[in-house]
């Protein structure tokens, strides 16, 4: 019943303002609507282009301006920038990601659970932001020219949608990002280093391996050090301890041949310092294990190549100072770091519905009272952020 009267005066305010164009999608019913649609739409990165081109038909209809951001290369893929009123340049920007990470399964809702990839990560996220914003323009809580939304690509993938954003020229002094936080507001994140290892041998008969070097025996001298020095790697109350995982690992072509070559794919998660104090510890320590491999005159880089693919970042510190949430670290990387700060003492805030816990997995869900709780969670933060902006503001 009070669903109904509450339909029914966000329908009247629909059309009072729908003579400036907006007519936005409001609704528990929108909500589950927009979340199946771009659900059901497959957006495993690099082929984000479906989900775009369907998100930017909705938030036109729905009234707001919207531009289609191409990433550099010829791939067509695009990010999407969009703001509900005339002012492009808001105070606050709320933002998520529209590509998911690999295979593809099905939407399917059942039992008040929403099932599918991308159903958590990080499609509740864009749903739930985009309905707290309609939310709070329909109830004149906040004006349209308040906000602007940036859904990115490339997220899962190391954030190169995220770092073309920067070419947007926004100035927010608030930015809430979403991602699963289980309805909670996180105060930072772990940082990231990614290390590639390639061990160089010299091939020769297993039955006279002091004829060849085994890359083999190279990589997993180098690897033992690593693991050796794990411990000893910065740690801090917040973060815990810096972790190391060994993803992948490859080497050699059969038993009786000395292998010529061996690698490894390595994710390391920082709990204090930074990626160049890392990357210079983990250097020492790998070519110091190396030695005994060494001929005369080589040096380590003759027989073991550490290859850093991207700078990487320390721990991100992010803002939680908003009364009435539970707040949290997390140990996963966001697209935070890859968004530069254009503003001095810039908020950023990250909050979504969902738990990581089952974003990559087989098994992704969301319930149904996860998606809405979240709208209101959104539009908690979006009237905080809002509130501390015109005091700010309102001191100058
Ligand atoms: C979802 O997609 C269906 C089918 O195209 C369409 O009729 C409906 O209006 C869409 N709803 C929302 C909320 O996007
Ligand atoms: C429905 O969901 C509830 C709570 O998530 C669970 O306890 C119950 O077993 C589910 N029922 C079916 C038929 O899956
Ligand atoms: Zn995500």
């Amino acid at each position: 019943m009070w669903r109904n009267a509450a339909l029914f005066l966000s329908a009247l305010v629909c059309c009072k303002s729908a003579a400036s164009g907006f007519a936005s999608l409001s609704s528990t019913g929108d909500l589950f609507a927009f979340h199946k649609n771009l659900t059901e739409i497959d957006s495993i990165t690099y082929k984000e282009q479906e989900v775009g081109e369907w998100l930017i038909s909705s938030l036109e209809q729905q009234g707001y301006n919207v531009e289609k951001q191409y990433m550099d290369d010829e791939s067509g893929r695009f990010n999407v920038y969009a703001y509900p009123g005339e002012t492009r340049e808001t105070d606050t920007l709320v933002s998520s990601h529209i590509d998911t990470v690999p295979p593809f399964y099905p939407y399917r809702h059942e039992n008040k659970t929403i099932h599918g990839r991308g159903s958590v990560d990080d499609k509740a996220s864009v749903a739930a932001q985009v309905i707290a914003v309609n939310n709070l323009i329909s109830a004149q809580k906040i004006s349209q020219d308040d906000i602007a939304l940036l859904f990115v690509v490339g997220e899962e993938v190391g954030g190169d949608g995220m770092r073309k954003a920067n070419d947007l020229n926004l100035k927010p002094k608030s930015i809430i990002f979403g991602e699963p936080t289980e309805g909670k507001l996180v105060s930072g994140h772990k940082g990231n280093l990614g290390l590639e290892i390639k061990a160089k041998g010299k091939a020769a008969h297993s039955g006279y391996p002091w004829l060849g070097r085994s890359a083999n025996e190279v990589l997993t001298r180098a690897l033992a050090a690593l693991m050796e020095l794990g411990p000893n790697l910065p740690k801090s109350d917040k973060y815990g301890v810096t972790t190391i995982n060994l993803g992948r690992i490859e080497g050699g072509v059969a038993a009786n041949v000395v292998a010529e070559s061996a690698s490894a794919t390595i994710a390391i998660r920082i709990a204090k310092g930074t990626p160049e104090d890392m990357k210079d510890e983990i250097t020492k320590a790998i070519h110091l294990a190396v030695k005994t491999f060494l001929d005369d005159g080589q040096s380590p880089e003759d027989v073991i190549e550490l290859n850093f693919p991207s700078r990487g970042y320390g721990p991100i510190d992010i803002d939680a100072d908003i009364p009435g949430f539970e707040v949290f670290t997390v140990n996963y990387g966001t697209d935070i770091p890859n968004l530069e700060q254009t503003v001095l003492g810039q908020k950023r805030y990250l909050y979504g519905p969902g738990t990581i816990t089952v974003a990559h997995s087989d098994h992704e869900a969301i319930t149904e009272a996860q998606l809405e709780e979240a709208v209101g969670g959104y539009e908690k933060i979006i009237l905080h952020v809002l509130k501390e902006e015109r005091v700010v503001k309102s001191d100058l």
